[in-house]
């Protein structure tokens, strides 16, 4: 009797779905939506950047005419003291993105506490943990909160979701599935509110230009910036310093910038934020001689106040409840603090020539940092703090130079969404080459850039294979703070070092094209092939339009790779190498495997010592059997004067190579670029 009346009830038993209220979606720029769950924040990521949407910029995306995901599906609520948000999800859709990864690309399947660290192994405590992923079926979601936050990439199942299969016996069943499918994205913070932005495409390609172009644009160097950089041992003083960029000249390797570790100051973890009596008697002496030798200096700093440095007293209201390394942490998020950082990065660097700042430690290892709790002036807790105090550092240094006219390039650890307009790339403590390679391309998925600097190596070929790999990155840099390795220290291996830092130099051009893409355009500069068709390699990428890069690691004769649809050539030799397919690679050592799609034009110019110095030919390469096309992009290298139109696109062509001709595309400024002669080169042949 009693069983019967529980089967009956349990007969009549009705889940009922229930997910998350439906959302007010609100299109606030072209293809590009806004909702809010609960209240607004105070702060959040974009705000945190002072993010300004580049409205024309959006304009000239493509038209969107279908909404990119069903909005009557994405939901939110407030649970508890959790916002939730809910984004729906089909079920043949990828998931790329979630912040700077060091590891594989396919998303979806993963749950994410993103949280800002010194990245040390894992998927969610990252250098970026930018909370933007990108789909396969085109377009990106970015979860805009300065909250740590958790993000369930295709996991969990609601009761009663129709769309949910079919439950399975795992006793009987050999179907039954550890992961069942999920319908949605769940996102959560422990707040009041979280506000959803949701990017159209219609490619991922698109979707990450409408997002760099909803922050405000992607960074746009200076020229030099583009050269190579090199960082002296910790203590180096003046003299050693400008007696190393001297042997780069001396053995003809180039040199763009060169960079000084914690020894300028004169004090430390936590820092003086002033220049060394003993080892930089002379700064302006010294910034005089390096700037008439054609090399830009960077400055590292941590943004820890020592007690005795001239910057406490004035910023003393304006600091954290807790310390680093025993010194203040001055809230950039107080006006005034930022005022007075400001002034003083001018007063001893910007006025005396520093082309920039290397911003250190900003991403914190946990001992190291402010706990969650920690308070700050500005209200901010610590937590958030923590999430963006990256970001607020380069807002100010960037704000700084924009008021100088100077443009800057820099380095930073700890970087998150809205970040893509400031002109500094990020780097890590860590050494793992693959995990820098993979760096390099999540980078452009995360709206951030990357630098895969060169260190160390326990051999020269390895040292030749890192540097390769270095000359591959938004930035191009020996770090050599620690080991003082220079790019000629292994025997035997300086020429295939060298070839590698002037094909950084050869490069400029194409390479300063791309940089203006994204600064006008959006287009990440360094591309994953999850963005160009949907590849999932993490050792490949695009460099701008038309370059394919395959590192290679050291210990390898060879490697595979994958040609996208299309003919594709050898970079250097133009020999044929394929089209649509995987090809296997036995490259001498000093050579990078690049390909170059057929058609493209790559615009060079000779190998100099600077990047920053006026070149005034371009040699232009072109490769396959079909008339080759290509824009190109100008300005004069240094000020904000593109900003007002003053620049210049143009519209390369040829038939065959062998002549050409170089069209102005872009009118209203009477800005000429610096190329006043044009060699013409076929390249690669089928033939
Ligand atoms: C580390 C940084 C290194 C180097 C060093 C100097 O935090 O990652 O690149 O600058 O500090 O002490």
């Amino acid at each position: 009797m009693i069983l019967v009346t529980a089967i009956a009830a349990a007969a009549l038993a009705v889940v009922t779905y229930s997910p998350p209220p439906t959302l007010k979606w609100q299109q606030v720029a072209p293809g590009v939506w806004r909702a809010q769950v609960g209240k607004k924040e105070a702060v959040t990521l974009l705000s945190a950047a002072g993010s300004v949407p580049d409205k024309p910029g959006l304009a000239k995306l493509p038209k969107v005419t279908e909404a990119p995901i069903p909005f009557e599906h994405a939901g939110g609520e407030l649970v508890e003291n959790h916002a939730v948000a809910s984004i729906p999800l089909s079920k043949d859709e990828k998931l790329y993105g979630l912040g700077l990864q060091m590891h594989g690309s396919d998303r979806r399947g993963g749950v994410y506490h993103l949280r800002m660290d010194h990245y040390s192994s894992g998927k969610d405590r990252l250098h970026a943990p930018t909370p933007l992923y990108i789909s396969s079926k085109g377009y990106a979601v970015l979860f805009n909160t300065a909250r740590p936050i958790a993000i369930y990439a295709g996991v969990g199942n609601r009761q009663g979701d129709p769309a949910n299969p079919t439950q399975r016996d795992r006793n009987t069943d050999p179907n039954w599935d550890p992961q069942p499918a999920s319908d949605a994205v769940e996102a959560s913070v422990q707040a009041g509110g979280l506000e959803v932005l949701v990017f159209a495409g219609p490619t991922p390609l698109d979707a990450m230009r409408r997002y760099s172009l909803y922050c405000g644009g992607g960074a746009m160097p200076p020229k030099w910036a583009l050269g190579f950089w090199h960082r002296v041992p910790l203590s180096f003083s003046a003299e050693q310093a400008e007696s190393e960029a001297r042997q780069f000249e001396q053995r003809n390797y180039p040199l763009d910038v060169l960079g000084l570790e914690p020894g300028w100051q004169s004090s430390s973890y936590p820092g003086s934020f002033d220049w060394s009596p003993v080892r930089f008697a002379d700064p302006a002496g010294f910034m005089k001689s390096m700037t008439q030798s054609g090399v830009h200096v960077n400055l590292w700093e941590n943004p820890y106040v020592s007690e005795k440095s001239r910057l406490f007293e004035p910023l003393h209201t304006y600091f954290g409840s807790h310390t680093v390394w025993l010194g203040a942490v001055p809230d950039l998020n107080v006006p005034a603090a930022a005022q007075i950082i400001r002034d003083h990065h001018k007063q001893v660097g910007v006025d005396l020539g520093v082309s920039g700042y290397k911003i250190d430690e900003v991403d914190g290892v946990d001992v190291w940092l402010w706990p969650d709790h920690a308070r700050f002036p500005s209200g901010l807790p610590g937590d958030e703090m923590r999430q963006v105090y990256g970001v607020l550092w380069q807002r100010e240094l960037d704000r700084l130079f924009h008021d100088s006219g100077k443009r800057t390039f820099g380095l930073v650890r700890g970087s998150n969404g809205g970040a893509s307009r400031f002109p500094f790339a990020i780097y890590s403590d860590t050494y793992d080459h693959r995990e820098y390679v993979t760096g390099i391309t999540s980078a452009g998925l995360a709206g951030v850039m990357w630098c895969a600097e060169a260190r160390s190596a326990a051999n020269g070929e390895e040292w030749v294979r890192r540097m390769q790999t270095a000359v591959l990155s938004h930035i191009a840099q020996l770090n050599a703070w620690s080991d003082g390795t220079k790019p000629w220290s292994f025997a035997g291996y300086e020429e295939p070092v060298r070839k590698a830092m002037q094909f950084r130099i050869e490069i400029l051009p194409y390479l300063y094209t791309a940089f203006a893409q994204y600064h006008f355009e959006g287009t990440p500069v360094i591309r994953a092939m999850s963005l160009i068709d949907g590849g999932g390699e993490t050792d490949q990428y695009m460099l701008g339009d038309s370059i394919l890069a395959a590192p290679m690691f050291a210990g390898e004769k060879s490697r595979k790779l994958r040609l996208p649809a299309g003919r594709w050539y050898d970079y250097e030799t133009g020999e044929y190498a394929g089209a649509n397919q995987v090809i296997e690679v036995t490259p001498a050592l000093d050579k990078i495997p690049l390909f170059v799609r057929e058609g493209a034009l790559i615009p060079t110019i000779a190998p100099q010592l600077h990047a920053g110095s006026p070149a005034s030919t371009l040699i232009v390469r072109h490769y396959g059997d079909v008339p080759g096309s290509a824009r190109l992009y100008d300005d004069d290298g240094q000020s904000y004067d593109f900003e007002h139109g003053n620049c210049a696109w143009y519209k390369l062509t040829t038939e065959n190579g062998s002549s050409g001709q170089k069209t102005r595309t872009s009118a209203g400024s009477d800005w000429n670029d610096a190329y006043h002669e044009i060699i013409w080169r076929h390249i690669g042949s089928k033939h």
